[in-house]
């Protein structure tokens, strides 16, 4: 669904937010636009379940994935989700970076990984969030995030931003990176940093 019927032709530039379901994507859209609910939010894992494109500013499109990696999926389900995601990745020439979120509180889960992996793989350099920031003391956020970067086996000089929807601590890290991605400056960055 996009939220903007009538414009869905122009080709804005999007920026994508995958994550297991349940990690805060919805609810980390909703703070990065100041919106209370514009992006819908459950207490119940599998909310979103089709992906949903909002309008930015009439700038860009922020792209809510269905989240992946909840145990009571059917097979079928998950099949559907693989190949949504996978067509969207491969399909859109819009699409200008994804944003992966994980749980701080947790180390990173196979399904993690695999998507970590999967939008490598795609040829994209995926910004990592880590969710729910709130839900742990500060003096823990380092150490953390050490374990989310190990697990998930990231790649040098990638960006791990914490979060929390509650607090809003992170929003303009996040919209930094957003607006390096949009100005193509990240990819600057890498070929100077490859030199
Ligand atoms: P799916 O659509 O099922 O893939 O989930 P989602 O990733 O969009 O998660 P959603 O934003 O719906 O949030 C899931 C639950 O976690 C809700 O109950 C939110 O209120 C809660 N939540 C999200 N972000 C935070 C956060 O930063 N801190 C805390 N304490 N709770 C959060
Ligand atoms: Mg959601």
């Amino acid at each position: 669904m996009r939220s903007d019927i009538g414009s869905a032709k122009t080709e804005l530039p999007e920026i994508a937010f995958a994550g297991r379901s349940n990690v805060g994507k919805s609810s980390m859209i909703n703070v990065l636009i100041n919106r209370k609910s514009l992006a819908r939010t459950s207490s119940q894992p599998g909310k979103t379940q089709t992906i949903n494109f909002y309008n930015v500013n009439k700038e860009m499109y922020f792209v809510d994935l269905p989240g992946y990696g909840y145990a009571k999926t059917s097979k079928d389900n998950q099949e559907k989700w693989a190949v949504m995601i996978e067509k969207y990745l491969r399909r859109s020439k819009s699409l200008r970076a994804v944003f992966v979120l994980v749980d701080i509180r947790h180390e990173a889960k196979a399904s993690d990984k695999m998507m970590y992996d999967w939008v490598v793989q795609s040829g994209y350099r995926p910004v990592i969030i880590a969710t729910k920031a709130d839900k742990i003391s500060k003096g823990a956020v380092p150490k953390q995030l050490k374990i989310l970067r190990e697990g998930l086996g990231l790649e040098k000089g990638t960006v791990i931003i914490p979060f929390s929807a509650e607090t809003k601590n992170g929003r303009s890290e996040i919209w930094n990176e957003i607006e390096k991605c949009l100005s193509g400056q990240a990819d600057i960055t890498e070929e100077e940093t490859s030199l």
